[in-house]
Order: structure tokens, then sequence, then C-alpha cells
């Protein structure tokens, strides 16, 4: 028989072993593993447990990388659940809320992806930052240009990266040279769905880009896209800032409340995910547990827009899935560390918990669920893909020093979350290939 692609991965293991609701249910079922190894064959997970327990099945021909002696930690690969490619190049420009904020910059920025030489090479920088972040799947905006939907798929096919994205749908509201129509935003993305959804690693997401920029006539055929193919994704924004939701129900008069305009247009349910939800009304909070719709928190971009506060815990206590996610440019960082610090502060402010257990499930398996690519991604079980992150709790002289005052996993983690950043990622793995090495 032919021998695969084999890799054994000895070094210390975090990860949460199922999906689960409660912060209670999160720490149950957190795993540790001080001295654990991983045996992925073709980038599959083939074993993971102990050492000791796994030294003798290591097949002579596989690979040993050994991050033990480091003291390095190993988890799944982060999980972005919203982020807009185009926006790399902008991130961190100064402006005013939302609606400015994307007239300024985002708007502009974007008219160059029409050039497909230009959305290809951005398309690799955007993946390669992702990957020196340790973010090994990501659902992505792309924009209205089709060669930004081609760029960042070959991008990722490059990268073997499970990733999904969409063309953005825009029909109104935004500069002529980023507008389509209803009917050839309907084409294109027909046309896209049927050469790369579900091939490889890749997913297609509907991506009507808010309620503003589209017309009922868009968002109608958004969701025939929607019933013709139930297993694609829609991604869009919901209740970001109170300017744009005021807007929305002047434009909107016959719906209800903002989620409304998308479950009209049966853009809600499984596979659908909603960037933001910050300011919900109880009946959007309603619509979007009954549908079973996920949530993308995006807690840099809150903040920088001045956006508002996502409520986690009524989230957690209507049983709404919710992954992290950067939403760069409005977010400020790619790096799911500090986004789950930001995440912590978040909470803090209105005096909420957000255990570094949590902390980490959002970013991986939770992300993954969010999803619905908890049986594919996000744990160390085997039959999984080998996506996985290490990190460096000792990368610079203050998180060394930190770390070594911690005393216990619980605490080394939390302070790794603090004061981590992109130093922290020392090797990122994408279906059990080292893609990434810091100190190359
Ligand atoms: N709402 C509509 N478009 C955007 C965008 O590009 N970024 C953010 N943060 N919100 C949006
Ligand atoms: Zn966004």
């Amino acid at each position: 028989m032919k021998k695969g692609r084999g890799l054994a991965i000895r070094g210390r293991f975090v990860d949460v072993r199922a999906v689960a609701e409660s912060p209670a249910e999160i720490a149950e079922k957190s795993r540790y593993l001080d001295d654990g190894l991983l045996l992925v064959e073709n980038g599959l997970i083939q074993w993971f447990g102990r050492w000791q327990d796994g030294k003798n099945r290591v097949p002579a021909h596989y690979a040993l990388h050994d991050h033990h002696q480091q003291q390095k930690i190993i988890m799944p690969g982060f999980v972005d659940t919203h982020v807009h490619f185009p926006q790399v190049e902008i991130i961190g420009s100064h402006g005013k809320q939302l609606l400015d904020w994307l007239n300024k910059y985002a708007f502009p920025a974007e008219i160059r992806y029409g050039d497909g030489a230009y959305a290809e090479k951005m398309a690799g920088f955007f993946l390669d930052q992702l990957l020196e972040n340790g973010t090994t799947t990501a659902l992505v905006f792309c924009t209205v240009h089709r060669a930004s939907v081609e760029a960042i798929f070959g991008a990722a096919t490059a990268r073997y990266m499970r990733l999904i994205g969409g063309k953005v749908l825009m029909d109104r509201n935004a500069p002529a040279a980023l507008l389509d129509t209803a009917q050839t935003g309907y084409d294109q993305s027909r046309e896209l769905i049927k050469q790369y959804h579900n091939t490889g690693r890749l997913h297609y997401a509907v991506t009507p880009r808010f309620a503003l920029t589209s017309t009922e006539e868009q968002l109608e055929l958004a969701g025939q896209l929607k019933k013709e193919f139930p297993d694609v994704y829609v991604q869009t924004h919901l209740s970001e800032n109170r300017a744009e939701i005021e807007q929305v129900h002047q434009q909107f008069p016959g719906c209800r409340n903002y989620l409304d305009v998308y479950h009209q247009s049966g853009l809600t349910g499984r596979r659908s995910i909603f960037a933001h939800c910050i300011h919900l009304r109880e009946d959007e909070w309603q619509g979007l547990k009954t549908s079973g719709s996920a949530i993308a928190f995006c807690p840099t971009s809150n903040l920088f827009l001045g956006s508002g506060l996502f409520d986690l815990e009524r989230a957690r206590s209507e049983g709404i899935e919710v992954g992290m996610a950067t939403d760069v440019g409005g977010g400020t960082s790619l790096n799911m560390l500090q986004t789950l610090a930001e995440a912590y502060k978040v909470a803090q402010l209105q005096g909420q918990q957000f255990s570094p257990w949590e902390a980490l499930y959002r970013a991986t398996l939770g992300g993954a669920r969010a999803l619905s690519l908890d049986g594919q991604i996000g744990s160390f079980t085997p039959g999984k893909e080998a996506d996985f992150v290490v990190l460096d709790p000792e990368a610079t002289p203050l998180l060394a020093m930190r770390n070594a005052r911690a005393e216990s996993i619980e605490e080394q983690l939390f302070a790794l979350i603090i004061l981590g950043d992109d130093r922290s990622i020392s090797h990122t793995y994408v279906d059990g290939r080292l893609v990434y090495e810091r100190d190359k």
C-alpha cells in the first residue's frame, strides 16, 4: 500500500472536545494535554492522545515535529467568521462612524478590486496575513467584482485552506463603480456557486452587503439563490450602528424590523451569519433564534467604529451560535488573540463573564459551529482536518515574565489572550502541512 503524507506532532495541546452551550459546559468539555501527540495522515487527524500512550504508534515514515521542549501550546486553527479581504489595506483609517467610514475609506478601496491582477496580489497578501495570525478558516467578504472572488478562492486553494467567500451584492447607495444590478448580481453569484461551491475546501456565501445597499428586488434574488442552492452560506451585516438602523427603517417601511428585511427574502436560517447584532430588538433576538441563524461577534470593529457593545450573555441565553470575527478593515487586527482580548473588555463593560475557555471555544470550535463546519474543523477529534496553530507563551520578555508567574494552564491562556498578538504565533499548520513558521 502507498504510504500517506504523515505527520506526528508532540506538544502541549488545548481544545474543546465537543460543542457546548453554557460557560460551565465549555469548561467541562475543555481538554488540556501536558504532553500530547497528534498523528495526521493526508491532512486528516488519525489519532490524538497522550504522548506516553501514542509514542509507539508513530509510523516510521511520519515526520516528527516536537514542540514540547519549548513549552509551546497547540490549539485548533482560529476561525474568523466575518472579515473583508479588500479592506486589509485601509485598516486603522481615522474617521467617523460606520456610514461615513464606508464612504470615505471602504468603498474607494474596494473599487480597485475590479482589476484581477491587483485582486490576486491582495488576496495572497491577505491570506498570508491570516496564516501569520494563526487563522486557518474564514468567512470572507470580497467586493462586487467577480475577479475578487476568483482571486480569494485561487489563493485559498494554493494554501490548502478551508474558506468561504462571496461576491458582494450592491445595487444602490454606493459609487457607480461598485454597483451591480439585481439580475447581474444573481447571474454572477450563480455562476460562482456552480464553479466553486463545495469544490476542494471552498464554499460559497451569498453576500448582500447590508440592507441599505440592496433593493428589495436584489434581496429577493439573493433569497432565490439560497432556495436553489440550500447549502450555500449567506453573510451580511445586521444592526451595527444607530444611524444605519434608522435608515433601514426608512428604506423598508414594510418590514417589522431590520432582521425582517432579510427574513422576508428567505435569507435567515442555518448557514446565515449576521455580523455585529449590537442594537437588536426583542423580536430580532427571537427571529435569529427561531431561524437558527448565527452571529459574528466583532469586538475590535464595534469599539473602533463606536458601534456599541455586543450582548454575549443574551446570545448565550438564547442558544444562538456566536463565532468570533475580526471584521477588518472596520476591525483593527487580524489577530484572534487581540480580538478575544477586546471581547473580554466588551464583556467586562457589561458585567459579563468571558473565561479563557470560552474565548478559545468561540475562536475555534464555536466559530466552526457557527459556520456548520464543526464536523470538519475546530478540535483534535480523529477524522477532522488537521488545521492547527502553535502558540508561544514566551514570545516577548513581558509574556515570558508573566507566563513564569502563571499558576495554571488557565492563567497562562488568559495572559496569552490579553497580552498576545502576531508574535505569539510560532507555527501554523493547514491540511497537515506547515504553512507558516515565525522564526524562519
Ligand atoms: N456594513 C456594511 N458594509 C460594511 C463594512 O464593510 N464594514 C462594516 N463594519 N459594516 C458594514
Ligand atoms: Zn463587516
